[in-house]
């Protein structure tokens, strides 16, 4: 039988570490922790992400701080806002919400976030401690992060031996997932759109963690028997069988049928998603404790 891995009750323990972390924190040294989100424009789904990170923030015990700017906010005025959290001592964590709207320079914004503050794990400095074994200092991608976790509660900390294949190249995931893996001794291959062969490569795999972005590309003969597949995508497809006009969620797995030859794997909805938010507190609390000069939790 295949194990079903449930992200929404890894998620729920790491919350619950944070929440301690953050009340033992406060009562020792004062410091009470604090998380600012930053979204420019009115994209829908990216408010909703934005709304839960804060509700979330909240019920760790966080300050949390959410500055909404309008679509048309211009590159310097979004510089100035970042310029003035990181310099804001009350604040321990930033993060800016992507996309932002084409006119501005993404890059250019997450690049001026001080590292210590980036919860996001996405400025050089937090992705070049990763890249060097750096855990003491670094932050890291949160999805990647959490996606570690839940490979951690199936095969332990100590990857020796087994193949690791990661579909999917991004700075945001793809990269940081392979040097996580890497790091816990993983033989890793990065596979991607212009692989060779793809479905050949992902057979190889003791685990597979498959971040395309494209609805149920990973098919059943995609995966070894036994194998660990890590779902990391998040696509909304029509569903005309719930009614009309209706949706519903699916990775980049095809579940049913991978679920048949995997041995574990993760579903979507209720994976790797509510693994994200909750290392994005976990990210939060690290940075508060490493500001106050406190051992930081591990997670
Ligand atoms: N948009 C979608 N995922 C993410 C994420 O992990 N961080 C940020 N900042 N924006 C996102």
């Amino acid at each position: 039988m295949v194990e079903i891995i449930d992200g929404k009750q890894v998620a729920a323990s790491v919350i619950d570490a944070v929440k301690t972390a953050t009340a033992v924190l406060e009562k020792n040294t004062g410091v009470k922790t604090g998380l600012a989100v930053v979204i420019v424009g009115d994209d829908p789904a990216s408010h909703t992400y934005v709304g839960a990170k804060g509700r979330m923030a909240k019920e760790c015990g966080f300050t949390s701080i959410q500055h909404t700017l309008p679509a048309e906010t211009t590159q310097g005025e979004l510089a100035k806002l970042v310029q003035s959290l990181n310099e804001d001592a009350s604040i321990h964590g930033i993060l800016v919400q992507l996309p932002l709207p084409k006119h501005l320079n993404a890059e250019a914004i997450i690049q001026s976030i001080r590292p210590d503050k980036d919860v996001d794990g996405l400025h050089v400095v937090n992705a070049g401690k990763l890249a060097t074994g750096d855990f003491a200092t670094g932050l890291i991608s949160c999805t990647p992060a959490g996606a570690m976790l839940l490979v951690r509660r199936i095969h332990g900390k100590d990857l020796s031996g087994l193949n690791a294949v990661v579909i999917g190249r991004s700075n945001l995931f793809g990269k940081p997932m392979a040097q996580l893996l890497l790091a816990a001794n993983a033989t890793v291959t990065t596979a991607h759109s212009r692989t060779k062969d793809l479905a050949t490569v992902a057979r190889g795999a003791d685990i597979l963690v498959a971040a395309v972005g494209r609805p149920e590309m990973v098919k059943a003969d995609w995966v070894k028997p036994g194998a660990t597949v890590i779902d990391v995508g998040i696509n909304r497809i029509a569903a005309p069988e719930r009614g009309e006009g209706r949706s519903r969620l699916v990775g980049d797995v095809a579940f049913a049928e991978a679920s048949e030859v995997a041995a574990a794997i993760t579903p979507v909805p209720g994976g790797v998603g509510p693994m994200t938010i909750a290392m994005l507190m976990a990210n939060t609390a690290i940075a508060a404790h490493r500001a106050a000069g406190q051992t930081p939790p591990k997670f």
